[in-house]
Formats: structure tokens, C-alpha cells, sequence
């Protein structure tokens, strides 16, 4: 690695932030649950356009529903990252040398790259009318909903 993992992890856990965070009753819960609103947000809204993209809802217009879902799955991100950073930084020594936690970043990495080719090679967002995609569009549906399950199930599991 080119960085010291266990360094930064330990510099990390031993912050006044993460300091504070584990003295506070309420402050882990709290972002636990910010996490999962941003959960919700990302993974629902790209749930439910990856299963238009499955066929499913024909009816609704595939250009208006990424215009409406897309953005609020993006938002999401900006609850994930930081309280996933806080959470992380309390535990950082035990949750550095877990493999589920590696497991989790890996699978949000294909996620991200998941979606850069939707939109850069499938997508294309000038095409208002466009009402059904190229089969590859419905393959990169089920790998974001199989990727994003794979990283809520590591995610629970870390919990624990
Ligand atoms: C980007 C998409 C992400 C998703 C979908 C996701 C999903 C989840 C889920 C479902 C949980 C379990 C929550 C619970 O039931 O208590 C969780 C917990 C956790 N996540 Fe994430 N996460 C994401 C990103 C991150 C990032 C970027 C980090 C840190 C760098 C992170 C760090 C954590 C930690 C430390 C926990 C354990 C919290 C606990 O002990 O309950 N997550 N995540």
C-alpha cells in the first residue's frame, strides 16, 4: 500500500472528532442515521431507475424519470460520504483490517464506474425522446442492483 493504513487508521481514530463521536450518547446513532437516509436516497432512486431500464413501467417516460431520480440519487452522496468518514474514523483501527469494509469500498468502486459507463456510452442524455435503450443498458441495470446490495449487505455486516 503506499500509504501506512494502520498509521493513518490509528492517527484517525485517536482525532478529537473521533474522540468525541464515541464519548457522545447520541452523536454514532445520529449518524448511522444520516447514512442510511442517504442510503435510501442514492440506492432507491437508482433502484427504481435501473428497474425502468429492466422493462418494468414502460409507460413512464425514460428521460423525465432520469431528470426526477438521478439528481436525489447524487444528493444521497452528500449524506453517505461524510457520516460513512465519521463512522469510520471512530473505528478506524478494527474497521481498517476488515475485509468486509475493503469488500464495501471495492463494490462502491464498481458501482462508480458502473455508472460512468451508463452515462458516458449508453446514456445519451441529448436524446429527450429516446423511450427504450440498447440491451446493454438492462445489463448495467442489474449489475447496479446487484453491486448495490452487495455493498448494503457489507455495510450491515460491519455493524456488527
Ligand atoms: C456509497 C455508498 C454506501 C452505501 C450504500 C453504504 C451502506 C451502508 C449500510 C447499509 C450500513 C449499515 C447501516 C446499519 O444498518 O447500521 C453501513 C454502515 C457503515 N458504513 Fe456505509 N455505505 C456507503 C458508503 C460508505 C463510505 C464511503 C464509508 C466510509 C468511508 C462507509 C462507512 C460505513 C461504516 C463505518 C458503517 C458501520 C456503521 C455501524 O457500525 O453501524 N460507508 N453502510
Amino acid at each position: 500500500m503506499f500509504f501506512d493504513v494502520a498509521r493513518v487508521a490509528d492517527w484517525l481514530e485517536n482525532t478529537s472528532w473521533a474522540a468525541g463521536i464515541r464519548q457522545s450518547l447520541w452523536l454514532y446513532p445520529a449518524l448511522e442515521i444520516v447514512h442510511i437516509v442517504g442510503i435510501v436516497m442514492l440506492v432507491g432512486a437508482a433502484f427504481m431507475f435501473d428497474l425502468r431500464l429492466l422493462g418494468f413501467s414502460r409507460n413512464l417516460p425514460l428521460w423525465g424519470m432520469s431528470r426526477h431520480l438521478l439528481p436525489w440519487s447524487r444528493r444521497g452522496l452528500w449524506l453517505i460520504i461524510p457520516s460513512g468518514i465519521l463512522l469510520f474514523m471512530t473505528n478506524a483501527k478494527s474497521l481498517s483490517t476488515d475485509p468486509t469494509f475493503w469488500l464495501k469500498i471495492v463494490l462502491i468502486i464498481v458501482a462508480a464506474v458502473n455508472v460512468f459507463i451508463f452515462h458516458r456510452f449508453v446514456f445519451k442524455t441529448d436524446s429527450g425522446g429516446q423511450t427504450e435503450l440498447s440491451p446493454v443498458s438492462k445489463v448495467l441495470a442489474v449489475v447496479s442492483i446487484v453491486v448495490w446490495i452487495g455493498v448494503i449487505a457489507c455495510g450491515r455486516l460491519l455493524a456488527y
